[in-house]
């Protein structure tokens, strides 16, 4: 068998703000294979790290994420002491330590995921297998296929491995990426004999980590990372 992935969701959502490099910085103490993070398109044109679409949840603003500016964006504290991140700011933490699992959660987020990793691949010795991008949003995952093929795709659902699978097929994505709750020994052995990994989220019980590790899924996305 080969190794289960680690991937911190959100970083180490459990233990520090969600998606702050705080909380990216201590998943990668922990040994995590791969970090998981959300990107969204702020209205300066960045691509900026951060689940909803507003700041209303996480930090001390309000408003949406996408008519919000960089500098707008980074006035606002998430958790006291944190702020928000770009995605470049993460890549650079990463810095090729572990690879990097970008959810493409905003609208419009393929164009400029494809071209800061082009940019981290020509400039700073990152290859492909150093990402996944992955999204539940059709859309989003058809600009990336058509744009580079190259690019590792994980098709994301809490609803239906089956419909996960034929978007899998429609856009040669490597990966898909259900919800653990869909998940069984079966469909798990199947999807991987059809040639896709599974990575799985957000397993955060110890019961259910042992039992996906019993269904020998290929990545787990947990909000405690040491618990992998
Ligand atoms: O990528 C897996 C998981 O993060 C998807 O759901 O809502 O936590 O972004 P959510
Ligand atoms: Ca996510």
């Amino acid at each position: 068998m080969s190794q289960i992935l680690k991937i911190g969701h959100r970083g180490a959502k459990a233990h520090l703000p969600e998606n702050t490099l705080a909380s990216f910085q201590y998943a990668l103490d922990m040994g995590v294979n791969g970090l998981e993070l959300d990107v969204h398109v702020c209205s300066t044109g960045e691509l900026v790290v951060i689940h909803d679409f507003t700041v209303d949840r996480t930090t001390n603003g309000s408003g949406e994420v996408h008519k919000m500016t960089l500098a707008e964006l980074k006035a606002l504290a998430v958790e006291g002491e944190h702020t928000i991140s770009t995605l470049e700011e993460v890549l650079d933490l990463a810095g090729k330590k572990c690879f990097l699992n970008i959810e493409l959660k905003g609208r419009h987020t393929a164009v400029p995921v494809s071209e800061l990793m082009e940019k981290y691949i020509a400039e700073k010795g990152f290859t492909y297998n150093d990402f996944i991008v992955s999204s539940f949003q059709r859309e989003e995952l058809m600009v990336m296929h058509d744009i580079n093929p190259n690019i590792h795709l994980g098709i994301l659902t809490q609803a239906s491995v089956t419909q996960a699978w034929r978007w899998a097929q429609e856009f040669s994505a490597k990966a898909i990426h259900p919800h653990f709750s869909l998940l069984t020994e079966s469909n798990v052995k199947k999807a991987q004999q059809a040639g896709y990994k599974v990575y799985t989220w957000t397993v955060n019980e110890p019961e259910d980590i042992e039992r996906m590790k019993l269904y020998e899924v290929d990545g787990i996305m947990s909000d405690y990372p040491e618990r992998l």
